[in-house]
């Protein structure tokens, strides 16, 4: 049974991304330091949609080695449940590079939560995800703009997801 652990923080939602629970929130806690972790490896593992661990390894170490990759998530007591991990390469533009919840918390909000939080703590005003249709459709349910992107050597249709927000939104 997952429980939504209460938090005082208060909740720094993007603006212009969609609806978000403010009073049932989770607190964002950087992973970089619980890398280690198998829940933190099999997540960045779900992420990319294959289980390598080398190429899981190679892809967290580049967020200690780049400073500009971010690395955040929920934690449900000491276990890592949701992460996003994100590059921002400028001030207030990222990319999403990673994202993923636990199996068995998906479809209660976290991923939306976790987008909403992440850009808001890093002060993002535009995000790009480039993700396969059913990530599409996550993006798309939280406001995000769809674009097709053509096809990658495996096959299946990829997608470029834009938010951004523009003029004084903020
Ligand atoms: C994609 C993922 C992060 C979504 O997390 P989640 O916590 O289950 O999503 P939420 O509960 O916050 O859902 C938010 C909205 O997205 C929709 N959604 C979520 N996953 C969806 C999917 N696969 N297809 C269509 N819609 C989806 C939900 O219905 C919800 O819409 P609503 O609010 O209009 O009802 C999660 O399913 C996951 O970890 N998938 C495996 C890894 C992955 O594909 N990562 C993305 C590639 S980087």
């Amino acid at each position: 049974m997952i429980e939504r652990p209460g938090s005082t923080d208060a909740v720094v939602p993007a603006p212009g991304l969609a609806r978000l629970e403010v009073g049932q929130h989770w607190h964002l806690v950087d992973l970089v330091p619980f890398r280690f972790q198998p829940r933190v490896r099999e997540l960045v593992g779900a992420s990319l949609g294959i289980s390598a661990e080398a190429l899981v390894e190679r892809e967290l170490n580049e967020y200690v080695m780049e400073p500009r990759r971010r690395l955040v998530g929920f934690m449900d007591d000491h276990d890592p449940l949701a992460l996003i991990g994100l590059d921002c390469p400028q001030g207030d533009r990222g990319s999403v590079l990673h994202l993923a919840v636990a199996p068995q918390a998906r479809g209660l909000g976290l991923g939306r939560q976790l987008v909403l939080q992440a850009a808001g703590r890093y002060g993002l005003r535009r995000l790009s995800a480039a993700v396969d249709a059913p990530a599409s459709m996550f993006f798309q349910s939280l406001g995000f703009a769809v674009h097709c992107a053509g096809t990658a050597l495996d096959g299946r249709d990829r997608f470029e997801c834009i938010w951004e927000v523009s003029g004084d939104a903020r």
